[in-house]
Parts: C-alpha cells; structure tokens; sequence
C-alpha cells in the first residue's frame, strides 16, 4: 500500500429537504453570490427557486450567470467570470449537473485571481485561491460534489480536459435525491455508467489497496443492483437516494487512497467523443470501457479476472467484458458508435484526435496501434 492523505473538506448534506439549510451556511462565507446554472432543467425541478429563497432569505445579494451547456467550453466560463468580478461577489453557488458544478468551480478560482480560465486548467496559471463555493446537485453521476476535479472543453485547442486541486473542493454540497426525479432516462443511464467508470478507473490504477478494491466493488455492486430497477422506476426517490450516494463515493478519494494513481485512460479516450460529437460524458464510457479491456485482456489479465470473480462469480476474461456490455445495454446506454450515432466514417477523424491527445490512462498506457485496435471493437 502506498503513502497517502486521507482529505476531503466538502461538508456533504445528503436527504429529502436539506437545501433548508443552505442559506445560513452560505451566510457564514459571503454577502453576494454568483448563482450558476445550465440550461433550464433547474427552473422546473425546484432546486432553483429553493436555492434563491434560501439566499435572499439571508439577505445574500445574486448575480445570475445561465446557459452552462453538457460538455461545457471554457468561454462560457471566461464570460461567467467577467460578470462576477463586475458585480462584486464573493462565493459560486452553482446548481445542477456536473458541467454547472466544474464551471462554478474553475470561475470560483478566476474571479479572484482575474487569471484566464484555460491556463488554470492546463497547470499554466498556479491559483492563489477560490472563492467559496456551494453546489446543489441535481444529477447523480460524476462525484463533482466531493471532488477536487473540474473538466472543461476548449473548442479552440479541440481538447477536453480535467483539471484538479484543492482549491475545487466544494465548501458545501447539497444532494436532495428530490431534485434528480426529474432526470431523464438517458441521463440516468449514463450516471450510472459513470459511477461504474470511476470505480473502473480506480480499480486498473496502479498500486496494491485492498480496502480500496473492496470500496470499488461494493460501489459497482450498488450500481448493479439498484442500477436497473432505478431504469424501471425513475420516479422512485429511495432509488435515486441509492445510485446519488454510490456516485458520489465513486469519485471522492475513497477508492484510491493506497494507490498511486487511477487509471483515466477510457476517461481520455472518452472526452475525444465527447469534444467531437457533444456525445454525453456516460455514454462514451459504456462504448469504451469494454473495447478498452478487450485491448488490456493481457496486461490487465489478473485484475479483469479478479474483479470478474468479485462481480459476477466468473474469472474468465471474456464473460467479464460481455456482463459489462450486457448491463450497459440493459440500462440503454450505448456500446457502440453507432448507437450514439456515430456512423464508421468518422473513425478515422477519431483516431487522429485520439493520437493527438495522447488519449490513454496514467498507469496502462495507449499506443497509437491499440486505439487503432480498440476503435474495430466499437464500429
Ligand atoms: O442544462 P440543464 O438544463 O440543467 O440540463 C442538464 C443537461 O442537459 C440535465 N439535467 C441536470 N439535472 C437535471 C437535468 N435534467 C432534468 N432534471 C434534472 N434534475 O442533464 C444534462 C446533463 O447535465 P450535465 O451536468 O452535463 O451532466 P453530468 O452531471 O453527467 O456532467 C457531465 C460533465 O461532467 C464531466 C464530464 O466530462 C461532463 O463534462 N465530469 C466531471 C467530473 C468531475 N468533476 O469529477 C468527472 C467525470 O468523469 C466527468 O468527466
Ligand atoms: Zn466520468
């Protein structure tokens, strides 16, 4: 087991009703708020209206920044910044999905330090600090909530990134299960793919963590179970409260305290799709995920085969990646190009955005030759 400190600042307020409090926690960190939101799915599900009354019922002042797209671009970031330094607040608090939450967080660091947004993310500008920042969770999926991590695109560069450091770790996350009743089918599909791949990423890092593998397989095993039955029953708040949690442990340090590092490389191949077709985050994870193990079949044999045995009762290599595609497609994400809508003629412009990004994980490295390979398994 490797050296390691256990961190996480986020207070974590999770249940039916908790946004009750965050007025009075967000008056202990500031007066005049940025209030950062997506395309309108919060308008129609509550958690904005909640959000503002909680603010104005303590006399916070609200600026309003809107319009974060899914995949969101560092220029509607720059714009966001603009506003909030003319207006003089003094906290993010960002409502929604994960691309709201990791805009908030990375304005959260330009606002004051008035440094241009896609320096930070690509380590070129070190920040000197944040603004406070709240996030109300509306989707359960990628564990922005309790993470230090941001990902953002740049249309410009044809890249999508993440970027990570302390200074992103919410003061304060509030997750009602209440407020995701409302996420539609696909999106909860490919939630719930996305707690699977983090729990992936961190099981093919590098180092030896058993109680770390055991939070992987227990976060996985949540997902298998109430992943289907939650497809089955949207409106079901226990479900939602079930998945929400299970996504918010997969990305929250817990299971890869011990190791050296996660893996990230189906993540980067990922945000290739992602950049290229606006394809959402979870469902280039359920195409890549299984061709990637085919192409690791022999370097990562031993752990594909362990967590065979943990997962399904079997060890074969084989029968892992067909009960991964398999569960994929029972919860109706898709599994291959085509069915995100990506027609084989565009493999080549794929493979060339994949080479030139470097897509591939921080322990299992790619080559151009195995994306070439892993891109016949998903055509
Ligand atoms: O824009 P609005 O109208 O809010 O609609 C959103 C959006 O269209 C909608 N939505 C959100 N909550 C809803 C809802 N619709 C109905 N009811 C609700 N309660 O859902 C759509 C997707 O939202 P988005 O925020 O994009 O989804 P998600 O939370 O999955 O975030 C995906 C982004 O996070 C990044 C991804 O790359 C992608 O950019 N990731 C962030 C990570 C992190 N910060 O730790 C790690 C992940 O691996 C991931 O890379
Ligand atoms: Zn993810």
């Amino acid at each position: 087991m490797n050296n390691f400190i256990a961190y996480n600042p986020t207070k974590l307020h999770f249940g039916s009703g908790v946004v009750n409090d965050l007025g009075i926690n967000a008056s202990q960190l500031g007066k005049h708020a940025l209030l950062v939101y997506g395309g309108g799915s919060v308008l129609r599900n509550g958690s904005y209206s909640d959000t503002l009354k909680q603010l104005e019922e303590q006399g916070i002042g609200v600026t309003e920044i809107s319009g974060i797209k899914p995949n969101p671009a560092v220029d509607d970031v720059k714009e966001a910044v603009k506003t909030g330094q003319e207006a003089g607040v003094d906290m993010v608090v960002a409502v929604g999905g994960a691309s709201v939450i990791d805009s908030a967080k990375i304005i959260a660091i330009c606002i004051p330090d008035d440094c241009d947004a896609w320096k930070v993310m690509t380590g070129k500008h070190e920040p000197s600090g944040a603004l406070p920042i709240i996030a109300v969770l509306t989707l359960a999926a990628t564990g922005t909530e309790m993470n230090a991590i941001a990902v953002l695109q740049n249309h410009e560069t044809r890249e999508k990134i993440g970027f990570k450091n302390d200074l992103l770790y919410p003061a304060h996350s509030f997750l009602d299960p209440t407020y995701t009743l409302s996420v539609p089918s696909n999106y909860t599909a490919f939630g719930t793919v996305d707690l699977i791949a983090h729990s992936l990423e961190a099981w093919f890092g590098e180092g030896d963590a058993s109680l770390s593998d055991r939070f992987v397989v227990s976060i996985i095993r949540e997902a298998l179970e109430y992943g289907p039955a939650l497809m089955n029953d949207t409106g079901n708040y226990d479900l939602r409260a079930r998945i929400m949690w299970a996504a918010t442990n997969a990305l929250n340090n817990l299971t890869i305290y011990g190791r050296s590092s996660g893996d990230w490389g189906v993540h980067a191949l990922g945000h290739v799709l992602s950049f290229l077709y606006d394809t959402p985050h979870g469902a280039t994870l359920s195409i890549l995920y299984p061709a990637w193990m085919k192409v690791m079949k022999m370097r990562a044999k031993n752990r594909i085969e362990q967590l065979g045995l943990e997962l399904f009762g079997k060890s074969d290599v084989d029968e892992t990646i067909k009960e991964f595609k398999a569960y994929f497609s029972l919860l109706g994400s898709p599994v291959k190009c085509a069915d995100a809508g990506i027609d084989a003629s565009h493999r080549n412009e794929i493979l060339e955005l994949m080479n030139k990004n470097h897509a591939e994980g921080i322990h299992h490295k790619l080559s151009d030759p195995e994306r070439e390979e892993l891109l016949t398994y998903v055509f």
